[in-house]
């Protein structure tokens, strides 16, 4: 699985790496791009799709539920919070919420640590409020979505308190547990030695993503346990049929009370090798002297072939697929799935023909957003790249087969798009039309689109700068290479009042970030050109103009080196929709060519535009943007 914020080099993108190991790793080869699509993919992906499955056209807002709104006074947000915004969501067209993690967990990596995942974490509210929740969002159009966290649970969760409490009790084998081998057994490394106890090393090389070995020692067992994530995260043993029995069950408990669907957390590494395996060392982890490099965490840099992408996954999915289509009302599994390219995404599917063996329905494709070139997706010399978008939204749009797009940008987990799409030296109007143009692809393509709370005001990263004000412990253990996620999870900003009107408490679990005076909701909906208005406008647009809605999609102009442009295809008796986005900092002059599209049209009706000085009718031999302007228009 790689984090792109764990993510080093595109030529290797599935180690994990920190993201300044060195320079010399920054400096790698681009990375080659996907051959073009073919013919018969680019006509499918140009036809109109009549269908009405709700996902499809779906805008699927992510809410992080320390940070959204507080409804009682304790600096922390909560499920009421969420009840009493359900207006603002609807105003602003969500379809559905994702809610991260708010089931009772120790908060050790902030919920995705769960210690019982039939109930409602105290400080999140009840399962009551829950209840009302669920109802009051189901009145305003809005369906409720919950994560699901298959690969781990916490250490706390009782399976696994008496799974490690001997060898022989009822979840015994419900963790992934290890005697480890003799310290001076021969291949034993320095690094397994590290974690010896009683003259036992850990099994094999394998890291947490979060550091250290993956291998935890209990010494009532006498045993080693696995863990991907942090310590208090020990994975499941998904080759035993009753954790699969168990935790089936748990979604269905969920399901019973009407949510949407699932996102699952990790899905790409509920499986290990069953012969332990080292993980082999990647070549790029050495620097010019041979030394070997480690991450942000002071480990040695691995891929990861032995944890990551296991086929069993694949019968779990599919299994889980007809549960899930069992019940009514077109419940959809999303998966966060990390992948390195679109033939990997579409396995995630169960292949690009639906059929017996589907698995998600919406697999992420981060392959858009994400992308590692110049450096990681993290650093600061990333910006628009006109070439990678192009070619991964032309690929998430042609070569999914029957399969749908989810088209994803921003997360808790890495830093916002807004820092990511453009530079520091840039000035903060060149950065809001750069977040302007993410909201443009994100809701003019096909895709169901994902979004994540703040993103729609143009809400900044603010990384904490001192190491005592950090809460995500990797941002403690890899200071300050690694600073952790807590930047992009900062307070909802919803007014220029005390604690931006995220909370009445002034100590709120992370400091609201400074410019929550002009960034925030009151602010940005009094003002018709902000970020906020331009997300509003696009999402209105995606639902009531058919060619948004249910066209089909064609590039354009696929050799222009500055402006983006595509085509929504009109389905019958409506007209196309043209998209264009100027990813320069100067102004640029198109002449469209629509031989893609068959159209005769010449002109199109501005529909929304980011910039003033482009509206009315434009002539499609000759239409001007200005520096990173994002243009949407009616074709005639
Ligand atoms: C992915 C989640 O998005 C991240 O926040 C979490 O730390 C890991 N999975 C472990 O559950």
């Amino acid at each position: 699985m790689v984090y792109p914020r764990f993510a080093a080099t595109a030529a290797a993108p599935l180690l994990i790496a920190s993201l300044s190991v060195s320079c010399a790793l920054a400096q790698k080869a681009e990375k080659p791009l996907p051959p073009p699509v073919t013919a018969a993919q680019l006509k499918a992906a140009a036809l109109p799709t009549h269908d009405e499955t709700w996902w499809k056209h779906a805008v699927v807002y992510e809410i992080y539920p320390r940070s959204f709104q507080d409804s009682n006074g304790d600096g922390i947000g909560d499920l009421n919070g969420m009840t009493q915004r359900l207006d603002y969501l609807q105003k602003l067209g969500v379809d559905a919420m994702w809610i991260a993690p708010m089931f009772p967990s120790p908060q050790v990596d902030f919920g995705y640590d769960i210690s019982d995942y039939e109930a409602v974490d105290p400080q999140y509210g009840t399962m009551a409020d829950f209840d009302r929740l669920v109802a009051a969002a189901q009145g305003k159009g809005v369906k409720v979505m919950l994560d699901m966290v298959l690969n781990h649970t916490s250490d706390k969760h009782k399976w696994f308190t008496e799974s490690a409490a001997s060898r022989s009790n009822s979840k015994a084998d419900w963790y992934v547990w290890n005697d480890g081998v003799p310290v001076d057994k021969a291949g034993v490394t320095d690094y397994q030695r590290k974690f010896a106890h009683d003259g036992m090393a850990p099994p094999n090389n394998w890291e947490s993503l979060f550091g250290g070995s993956a291998w935890e020692w209990v010494p009532a067992r006498k045993q080693f346990y696995y863990h991907k994530f942090y310590k208090q995260q020990p994975d499941l043993n998904w080759r035993n049929p009753a954790v699969e029995t168990a935790m089936f069950n748990m979604m269905k408990f969920w399901l019973d009370k009407g949510v949407a669907g699932f996102r699952l957390d990790a899905v790409p590494v509920l499986f290990e090798d069953t012969q332990l395996r080292n993980e082999d060392t990647v070549v790029a982890s050495f620097d010019a002297q041979h030394n070997a490099l480690t991450n942000a965490q002071g480990d040695p840099i691995l891929n990861d072939n032995r944890t990551n992408m296991l086929p069993e996954v694949h019968d779990v999915l599919r299994r889980m697929r007809t549960m899930m289509d069992s019940y009514p009302g077109n419940r959809v599994l999303v998966g966060e799935t990390y992948l390195p390219n679109t033939a990997e995404l579409n396995k995630w599917y169960g292949g690009t023909v639906l059929s017996k063996t589907a698995e998600l329905h919406l697999p992420m494709d981060f392959l858009v957003g994400f992308h590692t070139e110049g450096g990681g997706p993290n650093s600061p010399n990333v910006s628009l790249d006109l070439k990678h978008l192009r070619t991964y939204l032309g690929e998430m749009e042609t070569t999914l087969g029957d399969n749908w797009p989810l088209l994803v940008f921003d997360n808790h987990d890495n830093v916002r798009s807004w820092d990511r799409f453009s530079r520091p030296d840039q000035s903060d109007v060149q950065k809001q039309a750069i977040a302007k143009i993410i909201a443009t692809m994100l809701y003019t393509t096909r895709a169901t689109a994902l979004t994540y709370y703040g993103a729609e005001l143009g809400m900044p990263t603010t990384t904490p700068s001192r190491v005592e004000d950090v809460q995500d412990p990797i941002g403690k253990t890899g200071w300050p290479k690694e600073k952790g996620r807590d930047g992009e999870r900062t307070p909802m900003q919803w007014t220029a009042g005390p604690q931006a009107g995220f909370s009445t408490d002034p100590k709120t679990w992370l400091p609201v970030p400074a410019d929550y005076k002009t960034i925030n909701v009151q602010t940005e909906q009094a003002d018709p050109n902000s970020m906020l208005n331009w997300s509003e406008k696009l999402i209105a647009l995606r639902r009531s103009n058919p060619a948004l809605h249910d066209g089909g999609f064609a590039m354009l102009n696929t050799s222009d080196p500055n402006i983006l442009s595509y085509v929504r295809t009109a389905p019958t008796g409506s007209t196309p929709v043209l998209t264009l986005m100027n990813m320069t900092a100067q102004p640029q002059t198109i002449s469209l060519d629509m031989k893609p599209v068959d159209a005769k049209m010449t002109k199109a009706t501005t529909l929304a535009s980011s910039d003033p000085s482009v509206s009315g009718t434009q002539m499609l031999n000759s239409i001007t943007l200005p520096a990173y302007a994002s243009w949407v228009g009616s074709l005639q």
